[in-house]
């Protein structure tokens, strides 16, 4: 098979290294890394099974490559590449440019044991994470605004310079926390408002993530069990444990990913926050933090051991509050087995 890579986490899951200005040429049997000087003494040390070109004008040190090979097809993800990128190589070439959309991703959804390993770790580090984020917020949070709340999250999710975050952490206060992705705002955190908290990091390059909503009193954690003093916000947030629960419980290998996002849309729709659940259930995690498979209404996609997705549903009162869970599972055995 020959493909062409672009994207930096797609051509790492092929050759153990990346970085930010890459391509990488499948022909066959042999593969080239193509990269600038400046990425030239780490290619070297790390790429593996394949060959290292350096080169000031990737497209066309690739193209040289693909002429001398004489291959006639080659497939690409439409999805990594610019259209300058593209066009350079195109206009240039008469190779015949198979798009296949998500080539890599749909090589990468069924994770190997060693990724799985690599997963766990991540996700546990996420969580331990989570536990010396509650204790900053504690001692330091009350009286901060979302922004520099923020600010300690990245501090913190990263060990001040340890790991990359998967994303930029979300923190929002009461109705702020009614945007699923909510940005900051100057809106500081008082006793027992509503926080919500999601945030990753990232080990060996592979993401974690997690959601917790809490009431934000003297001794919080952001641990699943809540009680909330508001009646309303204590009723949405036992429907949504409810859900993340009943589809962690209830995940099958072999299902169809739309049957998961049922077990949580069900039982939000049945409390009465249908229209308020406006997300679909999960998505793949891995190099990616979004990946397949996408657990939403639409996914035909057949969930099989060695898969890694989240769980979280969500409810999202508009200008009241938000609450969302979230879990990272894998599925071992025929079970979801949260990371
Ligand atoms: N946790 C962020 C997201 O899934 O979009
Ligand atoms: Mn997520």
């Amino acid at each position: 098979m020959n493909y062409m890579l672009k994207n930096e986490n797609a051509i790492y899951y092929e050759c153990a290294y990346s970085c930010d200005n890459a391509l990488y040429l499948r022909l066959g049997s042999e593969a080239f890394f193509i990269t600038d000087g400046r990425y030239m003494i780490d290619a070297k040390t790390y790429v593996k099974n394949a060959n290292v070109v350096i080169a000031t004008d990737l497209y066309a040190q690739a193209l040289k490559i693909l002429k001398k090979t004489k291959i006639k097809k080659i497939i690409f993800d439409p999805k990594e590449w610019s259209v300058f990128g593209f066009e350079r190589m195109r206009q240039k070439s008469k190779i015949d440019f198979i798009p296949q959309v998500d080539f890599s991703h749909k090589k990468r959804i069924i994770k190997s044991d060693e990724e799985l390993k690599i997963m766990a770790k991540a996700a546990k580090l996420g969580a331990k994470a989570f536990k010396h984020l509650a204790k900053e917020f504690r001692k330091h949070g009350f009286g901060k605004d979302e922004y520099t709340l923020t600010h300690f999250a990245k501090g913190v999710l990263g060990d001040f310079g340890k790991y990359d975050l998967s994303f930029d952490p979300i923190v929002a206060i009461n109705k702020n926390a009614a945007k699923p992705h909510a940005m900051p705002t100057v809106t500081t955190l008082k006793k027992n408002d509503l926080l919500l908290v999601d945030a990753g990091l990232k080990y060996k390059r592979y993401c974690s993530d997690r959601t917790r909503t809490v009431q934000a009193d003297k001794h919080f954690m952001f641990s699943t069990h809540q009680k909330f003093k508001h009646k309303n916000i204590q009723k949405a947030y036992d429907t949504v444990l409810k859900a993340h629960d009943n589809a962690i419980s209830k995940a099958r290998s072999g299902m169809k990913a739309k049957k998961i996002d049922a077990f949580t849309r069900d039982i939000i729709s049945k409390a009465g926050f249908e229209k308020y659940y406006v997300h679909s259930t999960g998505h793949g995690v891995g190099l990616d933090i979004h990946e397949m498979p996408y657990i939403s209404t639409k996914s035909n996609t057949v969930i099989e051991d060695g898969m890694v997705f989240t769980i979280e549903p969500g409810i999202y009162l508009p200008d009241t509050f938000g609450i969302r869970i979230e879990d990272m599972v894998a599925m071992v055995d025929g079970k979801a087995k949260i990371l």
